[in-house]
């Protein structure tokens, strides 16, 4: 029987060290993003942006064309890709940025859990989600309108999801998950943003300063034994800073 990954945005940072990480540990692993890495072991690779809604839906349902129920002990979703989107004060951030940032963080995870959900509807495998969202959730930054509304947006999608699954018979397990401050391309981008731009950019050069960010991998290797000691539970947010 075969244990499946579906990832968003495993190309890079947190998505590409949760993708190794699962593939090493016997999973088969199915990455969409953007761009697609030449030499990517066996990682089965999807092109697609997501702020393509139309498709989006196509490569779901071309995935799970590919997939077989019958052959499926674990079928593990996570809604990872996101963006920053523009770093500014919201009356500095054009409608087009503000539109597709949203798209990328929240639309898509709505519509890949609605997509996942529907599709493994009578699959007697586990079937679980698990969100990459972010202490933004809960902190408002200034300058990072879009990216704490869609977080918040996600963990609340989280919640919902929950409820309506824990009254199916083998429903979906969804939960958030924070992954602390991390080295990625991301952190790079909050980093190079002005102070004029972003009032709090001193606090995560002090963070990298300091050696305080975790590498994808430790991340990747944290979220995988909390997936696997069932620390993960339906309908919760957890931050793996708790965790250590
Ligand atoms: N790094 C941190 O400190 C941190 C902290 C808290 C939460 N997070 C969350 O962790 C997740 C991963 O972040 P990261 O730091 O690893 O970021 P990253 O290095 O910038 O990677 C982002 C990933 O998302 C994909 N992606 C972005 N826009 C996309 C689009 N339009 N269509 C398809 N894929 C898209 C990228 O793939 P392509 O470019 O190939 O499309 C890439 O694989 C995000 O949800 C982020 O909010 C990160």
């Amino acid at each position: 029987m075969e244990k499946i990954v579906i990832i968003t945005g495993g190309s890079k940072g947190i998505g590409h060290g949760i993708a190794e990480v699962y593939h090493k540990n016997g999973y088969r692993v199915i990455s969409i993003s953007r761009t697609t890495l030449k030499k990517e072991y066996a990682v089965e690779q999807y092109p697609c942006d997501l702020t393509d809604l139309q498709q989006l839906e196509k490569t779901i349902t071309e995935i799970f064309s590919h997939l077989d129920k019958t052959n499926t002990s674990i079928l593990t979703l996570f809604n990872n890709a996101g963006s920053l989107g523009t770093v500014n004060t919201l009356e500095n951030i054009s409608a087009e940025n503000i539109s597709n940032t949203i798209q990328i963080n929240l639309t898509a995870p709505l519509v890949v859990s609605s997509l996942f959900i529907k599709f493994t509807k009578g699959w007697d495998c586990k079937k679980r989600i698990i969100n990459i969202s972010s202490g933004a959730a809960i902190n408002p930054y200034g300058s990072w309108a879009m990216y704490c509304s869609t977080k918040a947006g996600l963990d609340m999608l989280t919640k919902v999801v929950a409820k309506e699954q824990k009254k199916i018979k083998n429903g979906v397990k969804i939960t958030s998950v924070y992954p602390g401050v991390v080295d990625t391309d991301m952190q790079e981008e909050v980093r190079n943003t002005s102070k004029e731009n972003f009032k709090s950019v001193q606090r995560f050069i002090d963070f990298y300063e300091k050696g305080a960010l975790a590498t994808p991998k430790q991340v990747a290797e944290q979220i995988y034994e909390l997936d696997m000691n069932g620390k993960l539970k339906n309908g919760k947010i957890i931050d793996v800073r708790n965790y250590k």
